[in-house]
């Protein structure tokens, strides 16, 4: 398939034809009506102390799409990203999931929504192979439990071998992990773990997938696989994707809006190139003295 072997800059521009092509997205009466938004985060506020890490945060993130929020180092995108996935609890404001109100919801329940995350430092157990730190994504979503699951007993024993033979075939085919799935994760190059840990959050069975800098130290052919498979998995998987990057060159060609914060506060929000042109955003990354383009 076409999609396997392109660069994602090509990969993008056969993704829009297919877009332009697709039938699903004009119905009828709602034409000009914007869709109820998957992730909606509402005035949240968080500080450390005396640190005000997210002032009134709001913004909307749309089903389907690929929204990156980015902003200058400090500027609250994983503080933002830790209150979404309930590593942190906001001093004020909501968050709203599909229409449901999910501000108190603990950790584990916010995965059974679907909502799965990756790491800004990895977050993997090194010494296990690739397909056990796979596995682990997918408890969150077991019936019987880890513990149960773990013993091989009745049902659960049934629940982990169907797993372990879906995890197979959908996730290491998908990420081309084959190859490494027996290996331990502390023996692999920074870029495949990065790829494994994608998968992990794959195993959670998502509908929303934030990505915390998924490219960063990566070389440029990893990160063009690792663009790849980001499209690859809003086309094709239909995972509403929340991206935070640095790498503006992937920010502006995989992304369709993009949200600014600085300082905890959203700057700026639109489409990737207006952002790229925006006063506020360009005085911001200049204050930091990072580069937007
Ligand atoms: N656990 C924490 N304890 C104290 N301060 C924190 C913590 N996490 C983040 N901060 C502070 O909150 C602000 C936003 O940080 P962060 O969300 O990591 O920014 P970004 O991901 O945009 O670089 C920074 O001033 C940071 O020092
Ligand atoms: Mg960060």
């Amino acid at each position: 398939m076409a999609a396997a072997i392109c660069g994602y800059h090509a990969c993008k521009i056969m993704l829009h034809g297919q877009r332009a092509r697709g039938a699903g997205e004009v119905r009828g009466a709602n034409v000009t009506s914007e869709p109820t938004p998957l992730l909606r985060v509402d005035g949240v506020e968080l500080s450390f102390g005396g640190v005000s890490a997210l002032k009134g945060v709001s913004l909307d993130v749309r089903p389907g799409g690929i929204t990156a929020l980015i902003g200058p180092n400090g500027a609250g995108k994983t503080s933002l990203f830790n209150v979404v996935s309930g590593f942190h609890q906001p001093d004020a404001g909501h968050l709203i999931f599909d229409g449901t109100d999910f501000t108190r919801l603990k950790t584990p329940k916010r995965a059974a929504l679907g909502i799965a995350r990756t790491f800004q430092n990895i977050s993997l157990f090194p010494g296990m192979t690739v397909l056990d730190n796979i596995k682990l994504g997918a408890h969150a979503h077991l019936k019987t439990g880890v513990i149960e699951a773990g013993l091989f007993w009745g049902p659960a024993r049934r629940e982990e071998t169907e797993l372990r033979a879906e995890i197979e075939r959908n996730i290491i085919d998908f990420l081309e992990i084959d190859h490494i799935r027996k290996t331990p994760v502390s023996m692999l190059p920074y870029g495949l773990q990065k790829r494994v840990e994608l998968g992990r959050a794959l195993a959670m069975r998502p509908k929303l997938l934030l990505l915390d800098e998924p490219v960063a130290g990566m070389n440029r052919e990893e990160t063009e696989d690792m663009a790849r498979f980001i499209l690859d998995l809003q086309e094709e998987w239909g995972v509403t994707i929340l991206l935070v990057e640095h790498d503006m060159s992937m920010v502006m060609d995989i992304s369709d809006h993009v949200v600014v914060l600085n300082f905890g506060e959203k700057i700026a929000e639109g489409a990737p190139h207006e952002m790229q042109r925006h006063p506020a955003v360009i005085e911001a990354y200049l204050g930091a003295e990072q580069d937007v383009a």
